[in-house]
C-alpha cells in the first residue's frame, strides 16, 4: 500500500501546504478530508506562491487526482474563487473531484459564526470566521445541505427556505442581526451550483478503487492535532477532527488503508486565535519568531502568537495520530538565536505534568520546564543534507527525535518546496 495521512503536529500553519506538495509530485491523488475555508495552506514553487484553503495541494500537478472528501465542509463562493485565481496562474481544474455528501457552507453560517463570536466578548475562540462550527453544528444537528442537495434545484430551495426561516429567528432574534434575504441567497448558490456539479461525484468509490490499484494517495490534513474538536484545547478548537483517525471518516477510508502518519511541525510553536499556548513569549524572542518567520495568518492575515517548541505537544500528537514520522519546518527561522529552549515537560503545585489536563484552565498554572541549546548563525537556507547543516542544528534535531520519541523525517530550511532536507 503506498498511502501517507500528513496532519499538523501543534496548532496549524506548520507548513502543511509546503511538504503536501512536495510528497503531492510523485502521487496519484491528494485528499482533504476535513475543515473548510479557516484552512491556509500555502505552497511555493517555480517562484510562484499559491495559497489554498480548500483545493488540495496537488492541483498544481497536472496529472495528480484533488478529492475534496466527504468530511470538508465547502464553501461555493471561497472554492469557485480558489478556482478562478489559480486557473488565471495557468493550474488546470480537470483533475478536481468534489465529494456529493460534503455539507456546504451558506451565508448564515457565516453570519451566525460572526454573531456569536461578538456574542462571547472576552470568551471569544477567535475563529476565523468562515462559518466552519456552524456548519458541522447543522452536519451534526442533522438540517445540513450538502453538494448533492446544491446540485438539485428543487431539493435545494426547500432545505435552503426551510433552514433560512429558522436561522433567520436566532439571527434576529437572539443576536439582533439582520435577516438574510432567501431569493437573493437562492439566486446566487444557484449560480454556485451550475458552476460546481461538473465536478461533483462519489469521491469515496473513486478512492476505494485507487486504493485497491495501489495507487500513491497523499491525505492532506488542514488544521492541527491541538485544534481536534475531541483531543484539542476544547472550547479553543475547530469543529473538525484534523487528526489522522479524521482520514477516515472524512475521505470514507477505513484506517488500514493508512500506511504512514507523517506529523508537520514548526521548529517551534505558534497559534492564532484564543485559548492556553504553555510556552508562548512575550519578549525579543518572541519576536524574532513574528518577524523573521513572518507568522501572520493566510485566512485572515492575524499576527500568530509565538513561542518555543513544546515537546508535550509533540509527544500528544505522536499518541493521538499514530505518528510514524515528523517533519520540522521553519528550522532557517531560528538562525541568529543565541539560546533556544524546548520545553520537556510542565511543573504545577510542586509536580510534573507530562500531558494537556483536560480541564484546560489547569494549564494556566503550568510553568514549563526547559532544556537548553545552543545556536546556530549560519545561514541554513541553502543545505541540501542534514550533515551539512551546523553542528547545533543537528543537536537540536536530535533532540525533539529524542524528546517527542519519534524520527524526523524531514527539516524544511526554507518556504520553497526545493528548501527540504530529506532524511
Ligand atoms: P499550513 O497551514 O500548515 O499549510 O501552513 P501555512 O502556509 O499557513 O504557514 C506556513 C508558512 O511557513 C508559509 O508561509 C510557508 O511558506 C512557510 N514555510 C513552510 N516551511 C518553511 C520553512 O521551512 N522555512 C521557512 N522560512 N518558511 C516555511
Ligand atoms: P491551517 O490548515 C491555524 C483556528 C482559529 C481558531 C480556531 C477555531 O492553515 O493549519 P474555526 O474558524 O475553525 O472555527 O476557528 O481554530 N484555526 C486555525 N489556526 N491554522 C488553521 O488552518 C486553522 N483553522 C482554524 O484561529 O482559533
Ligand atoms: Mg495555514
Amino acid at each position: 500500500m503506498n498511502t501517507i495521512a500528513l496532519v499538523g503536529a501543534q496548532w496549524g500553519d506548520e507548513g502543511k501546504g509546503k511538504v503536501i506538495d512536495i510528497l503531492a509530485k510523485s502521487s496519484d491523488y491528494v485528499v482533504r478530508a476535513t475543515g473548510g475555508s479557516n484552512a491556509g495552506h500555502t505552497v511555493v514553487s517555480g517562484g510562484k506562491t499559491y495559497k489554498l484553503h480548500l483545493i488540495p495541494s496537488g492541483i498544481l500537478y497536472p496529472d495528480t487526482k484533488n478529492i475534496i472528501g466527504n468530511g470538508v465542509v465547502v464553501d461555493p463562493k471561497v472554492v469557485l474563487e480558489e478556482m478562478d485565481s489559480l486557473v488565471k496562474m495557468g493550474v488546470s481544474m480537470k483533475n478536481l473531484f468534489i465529494d456529493l455528501r460534503a455539507h456546504v457552507v451558506l451565508p448564515y453560517h457565516k453570519e451566525i459564526d460572526e454573531l456569536a463570536e461578538k456574542a462571547k466578548g472576552k470568551d471569544a475562540i477567535g475563529t476565523t470566521k468562515r462559518g466552519i462550527g456552524p456548519c458541522y453544528a447543522d452536519k451534526c444537528d442533522r438540517i445540513g445541505i450538502r453538494v448533492i442537495d446544491l446540485i438539485n434545484p428543487e431539493t435545494f430551495a426547500q432545505k435552503l427556505k426551510a433552514n433560512l426561516e429558522f436561522k433567520n429567528k436566532i439571527i434576529v432574534n437572539v443576536y439582533g442581526g439582520k435577516p438574510l434575504d432567501y431569493k437573493s441567497v437562492l439566486d446566487e448558490y444557484n449560480g454556485y451550483a451550475k458552476r460546481l456539479a461538473p465536478f461533483a461525484c462519489d469521491t469515496g468509490v473513486m478512492l476505494y478503487d485507487a486504493i485497491k490499484a495501489n495507487k500513491r494517495i497523499v491525505f492532506e490534513g488542514a488544521q492541527g492535532t491541538l485544534l481536534d474538536l475531541d483531543s484539542g484545547t476544547y472550547p479553543f478548537v475547530t469543529s473538525s477532527h484534523p487528526i489522522s483517525g479524521g482520514f477516515c471518516a472524512g475521505a470514507g477510508v477505513g484506517p488500514t488503508a493508512i500506511k504512514e502518519v507523517l506529523g508537520i511541525a514548526k521548529s517551534y510553536t505558534t497559534r492564532v486565535g484564543a485559548g492556553p499556548f504553555p510556552t508562548e513569549l512575550d519578549d525579543e524572542v518572541g519576536k524574532h519568531l513574528l518577524e523573521v518567520g513572518k507568522e501572520f495568518g493566510v485566512t485572515t492575515g492575524r499576527a500568530r502568537r509565538c513561542g518555543w517548541l513544546d515537546a508535550v505537544i509533540l509527544r500528544i500528537a505522536v499518541r493521538i495520530n499514530g505518528l510514524t514520522s515528523l517533519a520540522i519546518n521553519k528550522l532557517d527561522t531560528l538562525t541568529g538565536l543565541k539560546k533556544l529552549k524546548i520545553a520537556t515537560h510542565y511543573m504545577r503545585d510542586g509536580k510534573e505534568v507530562n500531558d494537556f489536563p483536560a480541564d484546560i484552565s489547569l494549564l494556566e498554572g503550568c510553568t514549563p520546564v526547559y532544556e537548553e541549546f545552543d545556536g546556530w548563525t549560519e545561514d541554513i537556507s541553502g543545505c541540501k543534507s542534514f550533515d551539512a547543516l551546523p553542528e547545533n542544528a543537528k543537536k537540536y534535531i536530535l533532540a525533539i527525535e529524542r524528546l517527542a520519541g519519534c524520527k524526523v523525517s524531514m527539516i524544511g530550511v526554507g518556504p520553497d518546496h526545493e528548501q527540504n532536507i530529506n532524511r
